[in-house]
């Protein structure tokens, strides 16, 4: 894979247009782009990896650039395998950054020749989180502004299989 390739990983549940916007900036600087969503989630998930994998592809089924790919285990090992040495994190506010330094040099210790690359979330997106996006839209408020148009029919989806 070309050197001009990162690494944006996350959990994405969901993929919100602060992900998206950090995703198309990022291709003005690298040639390649791998989305990997990370399975192992400490979290409640709304969507299993495999649904989070397939509503991200149609996000970009019209940027090739874009690769979406599902990973485990430790994120240095998956860009080593990818043979991709920039993992790309995005920074929202000030007390993004306490945790991103440490996660920045905990994968610097593990993967010495991983460089991890940061890039400011822009001011209208940064107020932005997948666990606000859930709240809203299970209690019925518009997402609309928050994420990619092919997330809204997902999650709309999602609620309306619940009992
Ligand atoms: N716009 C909107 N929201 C954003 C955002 C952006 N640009 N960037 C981050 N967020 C939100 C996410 O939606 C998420 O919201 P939530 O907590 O409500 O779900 C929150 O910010 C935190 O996201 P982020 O820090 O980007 O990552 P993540 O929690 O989605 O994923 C991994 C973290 C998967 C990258 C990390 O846990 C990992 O590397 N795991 C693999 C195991 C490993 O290697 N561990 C050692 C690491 S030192």
């Amino acid at each position: 894979m070309s050197q001009r390739s990162a690494v944006y990983a996350g959990f994405f549940d969901p993929f919100t247009l602060g992900h998206l916007n950090i995703v198309q900036r990022s291709l003005r600087l690298f040639d390649h782009i791998v989305v990997a969503v990370a399975a192992d989630s400490p979290k409640k998930a709304m969507f299993t990896p495999e649904e989070r994998v397939g509503i991200i592809r149609e996000v970009f089924t019209k940027t090739p650039q874009v690769e979406v790919d599902e990973f485990s285990g430790l994120l240095v090992e998956y860009l080593h395998k990818k043979k991709v040495q920039i993992l790309l994190r995005g920074i929202r506010t000030v007390s993004d950054f306490e945790y991103e330094y440490q996660m920045a040099l905990a994968n610097k210790k593990l993967a010495n020749d991983i460089e991890t690359f940061f890039m400011m979330t822009e001011g209208e997106h940064s107020y932005l989180s997948s666990t606000v996006i859930k709240e809203i839209a299970r209690l019925g408020g518009d997402i609309h502004a928050m994420v990619p148009a092919e997330v809204i029919r997902h999650v709309r989806k999602k609620y309306e299989a619940q009992p």
